[in-house]
């Protein structure tokens, strides 16, 4: 049997889609107005091992760890303002959590298991409930050994709809995975070896588009689509090139930004980052565009086509992008802010010397398992609840490292040294190798909160450490 995830550089997708894994909750509140009031939305994921035909009909089902049944889980959707109440059953046979990455959410509800919470026993259930304070695209996904929990499947998105959404004539997401099979269309072994642990992580030989591998992605001719991306790989980087069309960044992790086109003409998205795009179908009917991944050099291909359809032109010509309105962040005061240095080591071809205990990297020389283990570790900074901070990020490796603090966004201020032309506000910032990053936040949410790399090998090997803010 071929392999079904063989490619060729270049190579075109050569396999239909399955039936894509995305199905929203018949659970939201009822869409009203603009102004309608804040609602409660209410869902429920049960973790479980099932089987997902994750590529075409010709190839087996693969035997995937899924919520509700789907990879990716479902979509949970609200409004700005909503509550999300989500009951999390665990059926799998071994314990898990739930994180909702990207959200500023009272610590209790973070999903970090013995840090926040106890992990979910097989056969028990959670219930997380929180506000959504800030509108943008989220994305869920366990903290429980996520380097094989996510690795087989678990993860979906968490969208946050503006209480007045910007125009576009459709909202559209495209989940993006990516997972290690066999020939036989399984999910490969060896989770955790120190092979992917100290190298690039766990990337793997099959990028999936909504839980499938489609060709096509279907589009008229002058529509404006919002398109909704997130990585929600263990460890592969993507960088999209959107043949022929020039997109516009509206916002990143969920955060509005003033809308950009992406610099050198690629949306990278290392993994749990998103990116919002306004992309305006300007092409001819009838013609179609790859969307090319140019990432990794020796190994890039197209993601999927953008297949026009014939029918005449939607509307002449394109206006500007849309600014979206500002989620509610506190300003850091650059000028009053602690500032704190945080280096990142280790890695092949880096300096592993004081590495212990199968850690491949550090930070500030410290070496912490990802906390699943109950071990206690220490914070790496205490900063007082209210404080200005901007934190010096080194990434003295020479790996890409996209780093996250949980429970706040923060600016990204400068990259070596020279300011950022947006100032963005992020949840994962991707450092790449000797690569310096200054971010700004307002410690303004108390508890202890993770602070470590996403590439999720790298978090199970050392890459990993807690900021406390009281
Ligand atoms: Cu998306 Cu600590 O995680
Ligand atoms: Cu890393």
């Amino acid at each position: 049997m071929k392999h079904p995830a063989s490619r060729s550089p270049h190579a075109r997708r050569r396999f239909l889609a399955g039936l894509a894994g995305l199905s929203a909750l018949p659970l939201l509140p009822a869409r009203g107005s603009a102004q309608a009031a804040p609602g409660l939305v209410q869902a429920r994921l049960a973790a479980s091992a099932r089987d997902v035909q994750l590529v075409p009909t010709k190839y087996p089902a693969t035997s995937m760890w899924a919520y509700n049944g789907t990879v990716p889980g479902p979509v949970l959707r609200a409004r700005q303002g909503d509550r999300l109440r989500v009951v999390v059953d665990n059926a799998l046979e071994e314990a898990t959590t739930v994180h909702w990455h990207g959200i500023r959410l009272p610590n209790a509800m973070d999903g970090v298991p013995f840090i926040t919470q106890r992990p979910i026993e097989p056969g028990a259930s959670f219930t997380y409930d929180f506000p959504l304070p800030d509108a943008g695209t989220f994305f869920y996904h366990p903290h429980q050994r996520s380097y094989e929990q996510v690795g087989r499947g678990l993860a979906g998105a968490l969208i946050v709809e503006e209480r007045d959404p910007p125009k576009a004539d459709r909202d559209v997401l495209w989940v993006l995975g990516d997972f290690r099979l066999n020939a036989d269309a399984s999910i490969s072994g060896g989770f955790g070896n120190f092979m992917d642990l100290s190298h690039a992580g766990r990337i793997g030989n099959t990028v999936t588009l909504n839980g499938g591998l489609p060709e096509t992605f279907r589009v008229r001719a002058g529509e404006r689509i919002r398109l909704r991306l997130v990585n929600a790989a263990p460890a592969r980087v993507f960088a999209l090139q959107f043949r022929g069309h020039r997109p516009w960044i509206i916002a990143l992790d969920g955060q509005p930004v003033e809308p950009h086109e992406p610099p050198g003409g690629a949306v990278v998205l290392g993994p749990a980052m998103r990116a919002d795009l306004i992309l305006d179908m300007t092409a001819a009917p009838g013609s179609r565009h790859a969307v090319h991944d140019g990432f990794y050099r020796r190994l890039a291909y197209d993601l999927i086509d953008l297949e026009y359809g014939d029918e005449p032109p939607l509307r002449a010509r394109a206006g500007d992008a849309p600014r979206l309105p500002d989620n509610p962040l506190a300003e850091p005061d650059l000028r009053s802010a602690e500032r704190h240095e945080i280096v990142f080591t280790g890695g092949m071809m880096g300096n592993m010397r004081g590495l212990s205990r199968g850690a491949a990297w550090a930070v500030n020389g410290v070496a912490n398992g990802c906390g699943d283990s109950g071990l206690p570790f220490e914070p790496l900074l205490v900063l007082r609840r209210g404080r200005s901070c901007i934190l010096n990020l080194v990434n003295d490796t020479m790996w890409h490292h996209p780093i996250h603090l949980h429970g706040h966004a923060f600016r990204v201020l400068t990259r070596n040294g020279r300011p950022t032309r947006h100032r963005e506000w992020l949840d994962t910032v991707m450092l790449d190798p000797r690569e310096r990053a200054e971010i700004a936040f307002v410690a303004d949410n108390p508890g202890d909160w993770m602070f470590h790399c996403h590439i999720l090998e790298h978090q199970a090997s050392g890459m990993m450490s807690c900021i406390r803010v009281s």
